[in-house]
């Protein structure tokens, strides 16, 4: 990997200190000269259509390679809100049916699952979390015979606690509960995949780790549960539409993920997206971990001499891109400010700092983030 190259490739990185994927993804100049590629051919108006039609199925088809699926088990939706509502409105609820998660999720894969209990009689449990860990005992705990659905993140937001999804997936898929997942905050980094992970959905925004547009991700649904999740959002791309007589009407799903994507899509960011998945397909998913881990090693073991507190949990099974940690002297606000004026960009979650390096950020960085916190020593 020819680093120097790649950092080339994004500007941002010769200006800041980029520590912020878990907030919001940069682009390259490749993903912003696909974007207008895609303005290019509308402006071509319909002349364009081939160009940005035909950019679809290549798009999916990187997609299901990053995660180990099939094209036909991918839709492209705007936002992980979108994929997570789809499985929300699909599933063929009875009255009582109840949704297993946790207290500690980002409201983007709770609302989705609340907003089902006035509507169907659905309850979601937030199961309590302990120590910023989604323990695997507790939310087993919390099924019951009227559990029909667990989701948790892939990796959390807060923290970077990365869930054991595999053990999860395997309670779900013996007792016939669906599992669902949302991996926005760990795909890009982490390598997982739904062919050797039991999962039934997973929906994912592209626009952090990923480094492509807001506006596009996509949700998985597992093939053999196509047929009994419902399309909920149904339009002519939904349908094995005739379109030499489009008022012959038929509802004929299409027999794939498809059915789940009503209308045009985001074609812009779709460019994008296909453009930023290149990126991954060259580096490669176990080196991009490797570096995130390694990166994120030696940042939280240049805290812990410094004298911050993580509220990270480092083993290898839990670890992840993120990092989030306090300090008992100085206030979050404060360091925040502090690292922003040193051009260092991070986040302020939950009242901690959340630093988050990608696979092209470099040990030199981060020792210059570790420089930049005040002190502990007086
Ligand atoms: C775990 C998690 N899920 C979802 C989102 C965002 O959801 P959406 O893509 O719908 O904006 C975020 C962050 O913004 C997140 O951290």
């Amino acid at each position: 990997m020819d680093l120097a190259r790649i950092r080339e490739r994004f500007p941002l990185l010769g200006r800041f200190v980029y520590l912020n994927h878990s907030a919001i993804g940069p682009l390259s100049i490749a993903v912003r000269e696909a974007v207008g590629e895609a303005l290019e051919a509308q402006a071509e108006g319909s002349v364009g259509y081939p160009v940005w039609r035909d950019r679809i199925a290549p798009l999916k088809e990187r997609i299901a390679r990053l995660i180990g699926a099939s094209p036909a088990e991918i839709a492209l939706v705007r936002n992980t809100v979108e994929g997570l509502s789809t499985v929300a409105s699909g599933v063929l609820w009875r009255e009582g049916d109840n949704v297993v998660t946790n207290d500690m999720e980002f409201p983007a894969n709770i609302y989705p699952w609340m907003n089902l209990e006035v509507r169907y009689g659905v309850n979601t449990r937030l199961v309590k979390t302990h120590d910023g860990k989604v323990a695997v005992d507790d939310i087993i705990a919390a099924c019951d015979e009227r559990t029909r659905l667990v989701t948790v993140s892939f990796v959390q937001f807060s923290n970077g606690y990365r869930a054991d999804v595999e053990s999860l997936g395997a309670f779900c898929r013996e007792r016939g509960i669906y599992f669902c997942v949302d991996a926005i905050q760990g795909l890009g980094v982490l390598r997982l995949r739904v062919d050797r992970t039991p999962i039934d959905f997973l929906a994912s925004g592209a626009h952090k780790w990923l480094l492509a547009p807001l506006g596009i991700g996509f949700l998985y649904v597992r093939q053999a549960l196509q047929p009994e999740l419902w399309p909920c959002e149904v339009g002519h791309l939904s349908v094995q539409q005739n379109t030499e007589n489009y008022t012959d009407y038929a509802l004929n799903f299409r027999p794939s993920a498809e059915k789940y994507e009503g209308g045009v899509h985001n074609y812009p960011g779709a460019f994008g997206f296909h453009e930023s998945l290149k990126l991954f397909e060259e580096v490669g998913m176990d080196c991009i971990e490797e570096r995130v881990l390694m990166l994120t090693d030696q940042l939280c073991d240049g805290l812990r001499s410094g004298g911050y507190r993580l509220l990270s949990h480092r083993s290898p099974a839990e670890k992840s891109g993120t990092v989030s940690f306090r300090s008992d002297t100085h206030s979050s606000e404060d360091v925040f400010v502090r690292l922003k004026e040193a051009k260092i960009i991070t986040s302020l979650r939950e009242g901690a700092i959340r630093v988050a390096p990608h696979f092209y950020n470099t040990p030199e960085e981060i020792e210059r983030f570790l420089a930049a916190l005040p002190s502990h020593r007086c």
